[in-house]
């Protein structure tokens, strides 16, 4: 069932864009600008908010975390993102107007549901963003969307991840629209980066052999720092995580501004630095925390907007290894998030690590 592939960690990246299409198929309607994720948010409901809580673990909670920037400036609500197991929610703000999202690809995971069930019980409207129908967080919130990802068997969360960002990227339009807070025109400008993930993230697929390479290349290194500024900031923390998942080496994501607060002190010629310099992610101020970390020798692997000829457009001068993204707005990052995706892998692969089952973790974490 692996198709021909070796692992199905890299059959379900392969399938990214077979996944999203699924995502989106009918919820877009790119003349209106507006959306159907086939979710009975009662209108005046949605006006009445006045927060949004996002609640996750993992993986799960850097796509809330990447969705709450989307958020913040889409739907001008105040968004926040917590890890699950850290929630606490005591009512004493105003729960009516609080809506929390919990963000869980398995529907399963302990920390989530107990984050759901003290909202609920501080009398919170509670909705679910899950690949699992039938899933235990599908019966205890009010309502919930599918991303339709389809089954994930691999322990490091892939093709979900996609799916979830671009589902929680309708939502976000959905409500933002229905409060009037979202303009006509950015709206279609969003479904159309939506609309444009498949096709990119293709892209980014079509240049595995180059990534192999660089993986190859880099696979001994002491360390692994990924760093990106805004959307660019998520994206870092899960390239950071899936590497240490499958690969078992030390990996950290940062804020590419906090560098110089500390983690520069263990950036060395054997660390090299995985930088998002796309769109979304303020390119131009990473590039300098990248001449930073190349000033004191370390390799630099930059995922850059690709300019009209398919090359990355970043500053290649300080650049060791450049990965052209193609030209995706808002959602760039998570289109980049593919080659840190393939980099995990390859290095992992390299390494001979049991990359389905990597050891002490399991698919769905249902102890608190
Ligand atoms: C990482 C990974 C985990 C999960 C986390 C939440 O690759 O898979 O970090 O994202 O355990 O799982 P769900 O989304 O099922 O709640």
């Amino acid at each position: 069932e692996k198709s021909g592939y070796d692992h199905y960690m890299l059959k379900e990246i392969h399938e990214q864009p077979r996944a999203l299409r699924q995502t989106i198929s009918g919820r877009i309607d790119a003349e209106d600008g507006t959306v159907n994720v086939d979710v009975d948010l009662p209108s005046e409901y949605v006006d009445s908010v006045d927060e949004i809580q996002i609640v996750a673990c993992g993986t799960s909670n850097y796509a809330g975390r990447y969705a709450a920037e989307l958020l913040e400036s889409i739907v001008d609500v105040r968004t926040t993102v917590e890890v699950a197991s850290e929630y606490e929610f005591d009512g004493g703000r105003d729960p009516w107007r609080t809506l929390v999202v919990a963000v869980t690809q398995s529907g399963e995971t302990a920390d989530t549901l107990s984050a759901i069930r003290r909202a609920k019980r501080a009398g919170a409207r509670t909705l679910a963003v899950t690949n699992t129908l039938g899933s235990t967080i599908v019966r205890e919130t009010d309502d919930s969307v599918f991303i339709r990802a389809g089954p994930e068997i691999g322990v490091a969360a892939t093709k979900t991840f996609a799916s979830q960002v671009a589902t929680l990227t309708l939502l976000a339009v959905h409500v933002g629209r229905a409060r009037g807070s979202l303009s006509y025109g950015r709206a279609r400008e969003l479904l159309e980066s939506v609309r444009r993930l498949p096709n990119a993230i293709q892209g980014v697929l079509d240049r595995e052999d180059r990534i192999r390479e660089v993986a190859r290349e880099y696979a001994d290194s002491d360390a692994f720092f990924f760093v990106g500024r805004k959307l660019g900031h998520p994206v870092a923390l899960e390239g950071a995580l899936k590497l240490k998942e499958i690969s078992y080496d030390h990996a950290e994501g940062f804020a590419a501004g906090e560098l110089k607060h500390g983690p520069l002190a263990l950036v060395t010629e054997d660390t090299p630095v995985l930088a998002l310099l796309t769109d979304g992610s303020r390119p131009g101020e990473t590039l300098n925390n990248v001449k930073e970390v190349q000033a004191r020798g370390a390799p630099v692997i930059g995922a850059a907007t690709a300019d009209g000829d398919g090359e990355a457009a970043a500053d290649s001068t300080y650049l060791d290894v450049e990965l052209p993204v193609p030209a995706t707005g808002a959602l760039e990052p998570l289109v980049a998030n593919v080659y840190w995706q393939l980099f995990a892998y390859h290095v992992a692969d390299e390494k001979g690590r049991p990359i389905d089952r990597p050891r002490n973790l399991a698919k769905s974490v249902t102890v608190e």
